[in-house]
């Protein structure tokens, strides 16, 4: 048997015309990847495609499990479900004859508007960090190429490949590195740069944070990619520490399958961008590729050979990661659709399900109500948003249909209003701004009528978001919110069913019995639903995100910081992003004081009833943590539930350093049945207690509070943690 050779072996063996095709895309001869870097016959490489993620597996005119859009994940707070999800995403891409999933997306959010939210995990980086880094170690575990994107602060779609973030780097470091570097840790073998830049430098350019950060800190040793058509000069990002170039392809190639010659195009019709979307695309004619330039770059010396050979052992180094350059039949196999899949797709979409409010036991259904199923998109599953992201899904079950096999009442179904088109960056790109009128009229009175015939009305309304734009307003599209005031008005009972990217307002929450927030649920939508509003699943979903009015978000009111003038954006709030924002008072941060969230990040209501007991802070015995939080939640209903248990860390204060008043710490989600008591525990590591100072990260002496409860706003338990005496 002849061993394999090693990634180090095999650059030496190739001529610098081989080592060029390894680091920039082409175009796949089966038109089926996303990205596709051809092999080296010769000496027994294999091609690497690469796919779109992250809510599933997007080969154009193929079908795979449309899951739950990854904020619904975040909502469910349970690490161990992200872990499986990671797997069932790396399977189905395996299934699909893929070998890198372009996922998880780990962008904190910082603004509500931003078109793919959806594709994001939470405003706190915690939780972002902690729930993407189980999605990476999933997806790996299947012999499939994590790749975390889009690296860093791409936190909006309005601008996203001229704009710089402007961030200090405090924030940085506290915010919007740790998702990335934890990514890391779980062995991502691929990172995505983003479009935008950081501190005036283009991200695929920023050598500070790429080859500094990424590489040197992180000991990050896999390829860093670029996003697609997002590099400029080609010599620059390989220097600055770029790996791999995407798509390498002029746009026309990519659409029709022809080898490119270098990029003499007009721009594959981005001249005349529609206006729409104009402010969210790449340019490709900006985009200096690889293919073209690099073999000239090193033999001109102007990109050391050294740092080509670096850039191909890395991508050989991730692929072998991933058994590609082993014998086929030693890999991990894969498939896409299997019922495992489907079955984990509901299982997300139900847990992710956050309860808002529930007035008077409003919810669970009775099995026998008979039930006014209403809103203008009942007969579709909500899939995602527009995009790369966008999947096809084999099967999908719509709300109406969820309904009608789980009620055993009445159940009626009413539109109310014209159907609520989604938007797609794609179908924007080809210039259909203009969706087809529903011929469907709107009909509220006849909504109105069936919620008064029936038990309970069930509302369901969404928004429409997708890449390449940001949602205009945080308000319902067209009349939604008419709708749902009036059926509530006639209704004995009003469920609303909101099926969103990300926050909206809810100006009817006082006037509506139960309030659930079901995200972009994918292709299990209506199953899922029903399973909750009758009550087979508790739902398990705390908020990710904090819902408030949109004059209340720290980038509102103040172009600078949101979308950004002359072409930068200010994080003047810093570290006071999300619930920190909203926490925190007008002498932390500049403009904060006032505004108060609707409903909190970490909020939530199961249908089961919970008691916090015995809670208690101490050394844990293993090293992988300084301490571990402990407590006793007693299910004290008699439904089976399940409880999200947060901690956060109250820091003490310190002169001159202005902290959050909270930060999330750690987190577990716990099924408890009825009348039980389950203990659980959290670990605390260092960065619990840490902030980031001038000279790194440290631990302030003093006193913290650990606050163990329900939500940001509901501590159930404090308990103090004396370091005074830390120096
Ligand atoms: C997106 C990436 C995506 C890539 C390939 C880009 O426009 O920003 O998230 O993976 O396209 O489709």
């Amino acid at each position: 048997m002849t061993e394999t050779p090693t990634p180090a072996d095999l650059v030496a063996d190739l001529t610098l015309t081989e080592k060029v095709r390894l680091v920039h895309g082409a175009v796949d001869p089966e038109g089926r990847a996303t990205g596709y870097v051809p092999g080296v016959e010769r000496l027994n490489i294999p091609p690497l495609r690469l796919v779109d993620g992250p809510l599933g597996v997007r080969v154009p005119g193929e079908s795979a499990t449309a899951f739950p859009a990854p904020v619904a994940l975040a909502a469910t707070f349970d690490s161990a479900l992200a872990r499986e999800h990671g797997a069932a995403l790396g399977r189905e891409t395996r299934g699909a004859g893929q070998d890198a999933l372009l996922a998880p997306g780990v962008n904190l959010i910082r603004v509500p508007h931003n078109g793919r939210n959806f594709e994001y995990l939470s405003e706190d980086p915690v939780l972002s960090a902690t729930m993407g880094a189980r999605v990476v170690a999933g997806i790996q575990s299947a012999d499939v190429i994590a790749t975390p994107k889009h690296y860093v602060a791409n936190s909006q779609e309005t601008h996203r490949a001229s704009v710089s973030a402007e961030i200090g780097e405090r924030a940085l470091r506290e915010c919007y590195l740790p998702s990335f570097r934890d990514a890391v840790e779980a062995g991502a073998g691929s990172v995505m740069t983003a479009y935008n830049g950081v501190d005036g430098v283009r991200m695929s350019d920023h050598r500070e944070l790429v080859t500094g950060v990424l590489k040197g800190k992180w000991g990050f040793d896999g390829f860093i990619v670029s996003d697609w058509y997002g590099t400029e000069a080609a010599a620059a990002a390989a220097n600055a520490g770029l790996d791999v170039e995407m798509p390498g392809t002029s746009p026309e190639a990519l659409h029709d399958g022809t080898e490119d010659e270098g990029d003499e195009s007009d721009g594959g019709g981005f001249d005349d961008l529609p206006e729409s979307i104009a402010r969210g695309m790449p340019d490709p004619r900006t985009c200096e590729g690889f293919a073209e330039t690099l073999a000239n770059a090193v033999r001109d010396g102007d990109v050391p050979e050294s740092r080509l050979n670096d850039m191909v052992v890395r991508v050989l180094r991730a692929m072998d990661g991933v058994g590609l350059l082993r014998d086929a039949d030693e890999r991990a196999d894969g498939a896409v659709d299997t019922p495992a899949h489907r079955e984990h797709a509901r299982e997300v979409a139900a847990r992710g399900t956050v309860l808002l409010k529930n007035d008077g036991g409003a919810l669970p259904l009775d099995d026998d109500a008979d039930v006014a199923v209403i809103g203008p998109n009942v007969d579709e599953a909500v899939l995602g948003g527009g995009g790369s992201s966008e999947t096809t899904p084999v099967v999908s079950t719509a709300p109406v249909e969820g309904f009608e096999s789980r009620a055993a009442g009445d159940v009626t179904v009413a539109h109310g209003l014209p159907r609520v088109e989604g938007v797609s960056m794609f179908d924007l790109l080809a210039g259909d701004e203009e969706t087809d009128e529903d011929a469907r009229g709107p009909d509220v009175d006849g909504a109105v009528d069936a919620a008064g015939d029936a038990d309970a009305a069930v509302v369901f309304v969404r928004d429409a978001a997708t890449e390449a734009m940001d949602r205009e307003s945080l308000r319902l599209p067209g009349r939604q919110d008419e709708l749902v005031e009036r059926t509530a008005a006639a209704a004995a009972r009003t469920v609303v069913v909101v099926n969103t990217s990300a926050p909206v307002e809810l100006p009817w929450r006082d006037t509506v019995d139960a309030v659930l927030v079901n995200w972009y649920p994918g292709q299990a939508h209506g199953d899922a639903v029903a399973s909750v509003c009758y009550g087979d699943a508790d739902p398990g979903g705390r908020l990710p995100v904090t819902f408030a009015p949109e004059a209340a978000y720290p980038t509102a009111g103040d172009e600078r910081r949101y979308p950004g003038v002359d072409g930068a954006v200010r994080h003047d709030e810093g570290v006071f992003v999300g619930y920190r924002w909203f926490d925190a008072d007008d002498d932390r941060a500049a403009g904060a004081g006032d505004a108060e969230p609707t409903y909190p990040f970490g909020h939530g209501h199961s249908y089961a009833t919970f008691e916090y007991r015995d809670a208690s802070v101490e050394a844990a015995p293993a090293a992988d943590a300084e301490r571990r939080a402990t407590v006793t939640v007693a299910n004290v209903s008699d439904r089976d539930g399940r409880e999200v248990v947060q901690a956060y860390v109250r820091p003490p204060a310190v002169d001159g350093v202005d902290r959050p008043v909270r930060e999330l710490a750690g987190f577990a989600s716990v099924a408890v049945p009825a009348g039980e008591v389950r203990t659980v525990e959290i670990a605390l590591d260092e960065r619990a207690f840490a902030r980031y100072g001038e000279s790194g990260w440290r631990v302030d002496p003093g006193e913290y509070a650990v606050e163990i409860g329900r939500s940001s706003r509901d501590a159930r338990v404090e308990r103090v943690v004396d370091r005074r005496d830390e120096a």
